[in-house]
C-alpha cells in the first residue's frame, strides 16, 4: 500500500465543543502522523472555494455559511493508505448513518454538522493538503 497525504478540518461545531483534543486522540490512535496543523476561521470565499465541488447543490450555500461560521483546524496527514483509512475512521456524512465507534458516529449531530472534513480520493488529498498548507509547512 502506498503513503499517502489527506486533509482534516477539525469543523467549526467540533472547535465551539471543544473536541479538537479528543478527536486528534483517535486520529493519532489510529496511526495517522500529523504533517501539518493550524487554526483558522475560514472566510466564505475560502470556504466557497473549497467546497467549489458542491457549488450549485441544495447544501452549497448552508455548507459554506456553517463552516465559515467559526474557528477550524485544518490538519494534514499522512500514512499507508491514509485517504480510505480516515474515511473509515469518521464514518458516514450523516452521523444516523455512521458505523459504530466511527467520529462522527461519536460525536456529529446532524449531516450538516458533522465535526471533521476529511478528503474523497488519493487525487483531492493533495490538493486538499495543498489548499492549506505550503510545503515548508508540512514537517
Ligand atoms: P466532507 O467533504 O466534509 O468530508 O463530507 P463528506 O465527504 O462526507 O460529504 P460531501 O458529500 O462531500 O458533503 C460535504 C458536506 O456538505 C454537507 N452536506 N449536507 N444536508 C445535506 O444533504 C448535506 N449533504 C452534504 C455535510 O456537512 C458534508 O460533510
Ligand atoms: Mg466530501
Amino acid at each position: 500500500m502506498a503513503v499517502e497525504r489527506t486533509l482534516a478540518i477539525l469543523k467549526p461545531d467540533c472547535v465551539r465543543k471543544n473536541l479538537q483534543g479528543e478527536v486528534i486522540a483517535r486520529i493519532q490512535k489510529a496511526g495517522f502522523k500529523i504533517l501539518g496543523m493550524k487554526q483558522m476561521r475560514l472566510t466564505t470565499e475560502t470556504a466557497g472555494a473549497f467546497y467549489a465541488v458542491h457549488r450549485g447543490r441544495p447544501f452549497y450555500d448552508e455548507l459554506v455559511k456553517f463552516m465559515s461560521s467559526g474557528r477550524c483546524v485544518p490538519i494534514a496527514l499522512e500514512k499507508e493508505n491514509a485517504v480510505a483509512d480516515f474515511r473509515t475512521l469518521i464514518g458516514a456524512t450523516d452521523p444516523k448513518e455512521a458505523a459504530e465507534g466511527t467520529i462522527r458516529k461519536l460525536y456529529a449531530d446532524s449531516k450538516g454538522e458533522n465535526i471533521v472534513h476529511g478528503s474523497d480520493s488519493v487525487e483531492n488529498g493533495k490538493i486538499e493538503v495543498a489548499f492549506f498548507f505550503s510545503e515548508s509547512e508540512l514537517v
